[in-house]
């Protein structure tokens, strides 16, 4: 029953055909797109946890400044990434605020969590946006808004906000949606100039604990969703904010349970947000950049029939459905192997007896974990293995993968791509014992990624892609359920 990872695997048989298939894909819906689709979900929702999430301890470095005033500790400060941030006032502006515009604004938006929990809870909250037909405001991704431009994280300074263009692209961001004449006109604005079109007084405020006394304290995502959209529809109210101090509206009991996840995703799914969902031009070059670093068999692949046009380019930003520009990298497994200080949040997911997160419990995917009965010690010996895996479990899971899709489904795997925070000589020992199988014509991780100094502090989305386009990814069910677990510490007595 315990299998020693999930493993979340890509639609068979498609590999050529779609690395060949680009700019003019159609826009039916196609099973395999959709397939992909929401395999690119399931990583994204996977990969919740490769930056903490938590909040952390965070010092402000101009308090910490004031305090030690040895501002040359640090050689060289994180970018701010300005270009970004006057692009996208730049772009809202060209947008205007046509006849008839309406606009929804969350600030209530999470801040100071890891960028995979922001990103879920930023695209649930264009959702609702395009579910209302409302212009969605999105905002800065936010460590810390205390107006400090870095912040302290594990003794090092991050950016405290990184403008989103730095990391999506797509109608989250305002990229016009192709794939819905009736969706809102514009798709999205940036936050400063929904303050310039709306003035304070003119905002409509709406409070989620409103929505809350009528939905009760355990609505499903897609009720929740549903009852936005009927609040909305009977408001004329052109600005429409929820205000910073509200109640989250997707907290964090509802995107880990999968009780009440699940129902959200046939809507969600095939709306443009997802459809027409792309990562920055920054991610996309620093994925172009590592792709002969991290799949080299595909670079020297001399017999097959991929050409360097068939793969999209950052240069191209035509239209184009995430599925046909995310196209499946033959050959490549991805494995995810987060380690750091998740030991023991592995133990502490075994003793509240908590399951997969969210999307990642979608019946749809192979390697199901099923809760067991067992007292507490030995529920943290079962989960363990699901958790938090040695290296021997490792090597072994990629065995399996390297043996089904070889034997079981004539697709050889070659390139070999671990995502982890692991500490340098404990990912060099794992890189070393998946050699020696003699299996892989290359071992890479996270570590080995080259990026520029702007991409650093976004290299957990190049990651992502790289996972998305892998032809396996096997990533862990159980460590996404982080965050479920500090909203189940609140809720056990
Ligand atoms: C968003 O981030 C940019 C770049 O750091 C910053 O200039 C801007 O003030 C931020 N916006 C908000 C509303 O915090
Ligand atoms: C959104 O627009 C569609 C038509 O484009 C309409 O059918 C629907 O009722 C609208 N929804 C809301 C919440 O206004």
């Amino acid at each position: 029953m315990f299998r020693s990872l999930m493993w979340v695997q890509g639609p068979s048989g498609h590999d050529e055909e779609s690395l060949l298939r680009t700019r003019n894909a159609p826009l039916t819906k196609h099973a395999d797109q959709m397939a992909r689709l929401q395999r690119f979900m399931i990583i994204v929702l996977t990969l919740l946890s490769s930056v903490t999430i938590l909040p952390i301890i965070e010092t402000s470095l101009q308090s910490l400044w004031a305090k030690t005033s040895t501002p040359s500790t640090f050689s060289q400060m994180p970018p701010l990434y300005g270009a970004y941030h006057d692009h996208e006032l730049e772009v809202s502006r060209q947008n205007g605020d046509p006849q008839g515009a309406k606009y929804l604004y969350f600030a209530n938006h999470a801040r100071g969590f890891g960028w995979g929990y922001n990103m879920q809870e930023l695209l649930l909250h264009a959702y609702v946006a395009y579910r209302t037909n409302r212009t969605f405001v999105w905002y800065n991704y936010t460590w810390n808004d205390d107006g400090s431009k870095w912040t302290l994280y594990n003794n090092q300074p991050i950016p405290s906000r990184i403008p989103l263009s730095a990391i999506l692209d797509g109608p989250a961001v305002g990229a016009s949606v192709f794939t819905d004449a009736g969706a809102a006109q514009p798709v999205g604005i940036v936050e400063e100039h929904f303050y310039n079109i709306c003035p304070e007084s003119t905002r409509k405020k709406i409070l989620n604990e409103d929505m809350i006394a009528t939905l009760g304290r355990e609505p499903t995502a897609d009720t929740i969703v549903n009852e936005w959209v009927k609040v909305l529809s009977g408001a004329n109210d052109k600005c429409v904010e929820v205000p910073r101090d509200a109640l989250p509206v997707f907290d964090i009991r509802t995107t880990f349970s999968p009780a009440r996840l699940l129902d959200v995703w046939p809507g969600y799914s095939t709306s443009p947000l997802l459809r027409e969902f792309r990562w920055s031009p920054l991610v996309e070059l620093a994925f172009e950049t590592n792709l002969a670093l991290v799949a080299p068999s595909l670079a020297s692949a001399s017999t097959s029939n991929h050409t360097p046009q068939s793969l999209p380019t950052p240069a191209d930003s035509s239209p184009m459905l995430s599925a046909s520009r995310y196209t499946q990298i033959p050959g490549l497994l991805v494995l995810h192997a987060r380690r750091g200080d998740f030991q023991k949040h592995c133990e502490n997911l075994a003793r509240l007896s908590l399951g997969f997160n969210g999307f990642n419990s979608l019946p749809e995917l192979p390697d199901r974990f099923e809760i067991t009965e067992a007292d507490e010690a030995e529920r943290v010996k079962r989960y363990r293995p699901r958790c938090f895996q040695n290296i021997a479990e490792i090597v072994a899971r990629a065995e399996r993968a390297h043996v089904e899709e070889t034997y079981g489904r004539g697709r050889a795997l070659r390139d070999l791509h671990v995502m982890t925070n692991g500490p340098t000589p404990w990912v060099e020992e794992l890189k070393g014992a998946l050699r020696e199988t003699g299996h892989w014509s290359s071992v890479t991780s996270s570590r080995d990624l080259v990026v520029n100094v702007e991409q650093r502090y976004v290299k957990q989305a190049v990651d992502m892609l790289i996972g998305q386009r892998a032809q396996v990814f096997v990533g862990n069910g159980v460590r996404v359920i982080r965050l479920a677990l500090s909203a189940a510490c609140h809720t056990v007595d």
